[in-house]
């Protein structure tokens, strides 16, 4: 194990596992939702760079349904010139009015960044927009917003590195997810 990782959260198997159980359910709502018209209309999952890409990319491969995938890039915090701000980095490529939308994140910390993402996607006219994070993380939350599904809950201010999720953009990597030593974060 890397010397900066504290303790494992979440073993490579036990994400596999959870990953495989939010795929099914996912597609069972929205085969519900669509019926038919799935094939007609798939639902278009929205992966934020850097840090959902390996989640989505497992997500996706659980989903045994028609889907489509695109990026966005937001800038949070620590790169925002002011508390709060979020800025879009890369945008979608594609109009979304009509089509069901499903944002898939690594984490929810404060909860600014998909707040901000729903507001500007809802003002696209999409048919839905849900959201899929594979850790809900609260203690920090300063904004409220409905999570569709969440992998893991985690109740501790932990610094969480690994399945996508980076620390000064080092391991993203990792198989599993762990939380940093407290002392590899200070400067
Ligand atoms: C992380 C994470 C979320 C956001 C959550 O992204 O991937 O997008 O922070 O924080 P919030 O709920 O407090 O807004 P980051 O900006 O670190 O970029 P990354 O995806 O490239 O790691």
């Amino acid at each position: 194990m890397h010397n900066e990782i504290e303790r494992i959260l979440f073993t490579e198997d036990q994400i596999a596992a959870r990953v495989r159980e939010l795929g099914q359910q996912i597609s069972r709502d929205y085969e519900q939702l669509l019926g038919e018209r799935i094939s007609h209309e798939p639902p278009l999952a929205i992966g934020l760079l850097r840090g959902a890409v390996i989640f989505l990319a497992d997500l996706a491969r659980a989903m045994p349904i028609p889907l489509e995938l695109a990026f966005m890039a937001l800038s949070s915090y620590g790169r925002s010139t002011s508390p709060g701000e979020v800025r879009v980095v890369k945008d979608l490529e594609i109009p979304v009015a009509g089509r069901h939308l499903l944002i898939v994140e690594d984490i929810v910390d404060t909860g600014q960044t998909l707040a901000h993402l729903t507001e500007l996607l809802r003002a696209r006219h999409p048919a839905s927009v849900k959201i899929c994070t594979l850790l809900d993380k609260t203690p920090r939350r300063t904004r409220s917003i409905k999570l569709d599904y969440v992998g893991f809950t985690l109740p501790e201010d932990a610094f969480v590195v690994g399945y996508g999720l980076d620390y000064a953009e080092r391991y993203r990597n990792l198989p599993y997810i762990a939380a940093l030593k407290q002392s590899a974060t200070r400067s």
